[in-house]
């Protein structure tokens, strides 16, 4: 997919359609550049994406505990899109967004081991799509050296998911073959490197031949196009019958029942997400009947609620980014006021790898 590039600013566009000056003037002093006014992109209550409103922000000091910091960048994810639609109820009007990284601009009382100009980066629940924002500093990482801010915004929800899914949901052994729907997104080209990097066989689904290309591209043995194939029959031809111990699904209703078809007696369905709709008639039975199966239904929250776990899970992640072996693919960048047409095109299943605003 062609790179998007970031709109230029409309004082920028504004500059450039000026007229030529007639005469020229008395060389002016150049004034230095502006940081744009603090705003947020507010989300005016549950619905389609035109109930992202711009507002102006009003800095405040960060309280005891809190350090206000300045976002270089902010992550994109499907769970903003549950929360905009409803589908996750929130109190509206809200700023969504649950991944950034900016840099410290003040600091609060008793906040320990970060310093102004310090770069950070966090996951929450919500509050990113913003210029600023005051945050609990116990939430913050540091990011390091070699990592960007835009891999670092783009990484904190989608590579800690890929970290704790394939450690405490199922955690892959030599020899396995395992199974990752929307492998070309931006949880799932994260996963396929990652289980390349463990040296386990993964088969991905995508939708469509260029999304099957990248997918193989990042990571994954076999790539079936699940819109023009029975993905279930393929992962039987390529497990020789057998099925896989694990299918890590976040799809949900279009892949549901296949992906406990897909699974060998006693395997695990790890359903982690719903992009497609929620999952509504299955039937503990169906676990029975597929081979003394299982299912979770795991949310990354609960896996980095102690900061010690946040800390331990983000420097994992970082390791395998400073390594290479996991390469963040930031596929579509658009500015923090554009986020509408971010949440287009990341529900028309227009994106690949990750998406970002800048604001
Ligand atoms: N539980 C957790 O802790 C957790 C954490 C992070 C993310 N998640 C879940 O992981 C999934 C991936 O998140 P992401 O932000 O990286 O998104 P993403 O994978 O980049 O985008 C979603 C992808 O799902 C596929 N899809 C299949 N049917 C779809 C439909 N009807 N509508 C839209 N997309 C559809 C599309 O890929 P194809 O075109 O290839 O089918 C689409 O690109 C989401 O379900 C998210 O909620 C869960």
């Amino acid at each position: 997919m062609a790179r998007k590039t970031v709109k230029k600013t409309t004082a920028a566009k504004a500059a450039r359609k000026a007229p030529a000056a007639k005469k020229a003037k008395p060389a002016a002093k150049v004034a230095p550049a502006k940081t744009p006014a603090p705003y947020a992109m507010v989300a005016q209550k549950a619905g389609g994406v035109s109930v992202f409103k711009k507002v102006p922000l009003e800095l405040s000091k960060p309280k005891k505990g809190e350090v206000a910091i300045r976002h270089t960048a902010i992550g994109v994810n499907f769970i903003d899109i549950y929360q905009r639609t409803g589908l996750y109820p929130i109190p509206f009007p809200t700023v969504l967004g649950g991944e950034g990284a900016g840099v410290v601009e003040a600091i609060g009382a008793g906040v320990k081991g970060l310093k102004v100009g310090d770069r950070v980066a966090y996951v929450v629940g919500t509050g990113a799509y913003a210029s600023h924002r005051i945050i609990a500093a116990d939430r913050l990482v540091k990011i390091p050296a070699k990592v960007s801010d835009q891999e670092a915004a783009a990484a904190m929800l989608k590579g800690m998911t890929v970290q704790y899914l394939l450690n405490d949901c199922y955690k892959p052994k030599k020899g396995d073959t395992v199974l990752f729907h929307a492998a070309a997104g931006g949880v799932g080209l994260i996963a396929g490197q990652w289980l390349k990097a463990l040296g386990i066989t993964a088969i991905g689904t995508a939708g469509g031949a260029a999304k099957c290309k990248l997918a193989k591209a990042n990571g994954y043995t076999h790539v079936i196009d699940y819109k023009a194939k029975d993905f279930v029959a393929e992962v039987k031809r390529l497990t020789k019958g057998k099925g896989v111990p694990a299918v890590y699904d976040s799809v949900g209703k279009d892949t549901f029942p296949g992906s406990l078809k897909a699974l060998r007696p006693f395997g695990i369905w790890v359903l982690f997400g719903q992009s497609s709709g929620l999952v509504t008639d299955f039937k503990l039975s169906d676990l029975a009947a597929g081979g003394s199966l299982s299912v979770t239904r795991p949310t990354l929250f609960h896996f980095i609620a102690e900061r010690s776990e946040l800390e331990r899970r983000a420097r994992q992640l970082f390791s395998m980014m400073r390594s290479g072996r996991v390469k963040i693919k930031v596929n579509q960048t658009f500015a923090l006021s554009d986020v509408a047409k971010a949440h287009k095109a990341l529900e028309t299943r227009q994106t690949t790898g990750q998406t970002v605003l800048i604001p």
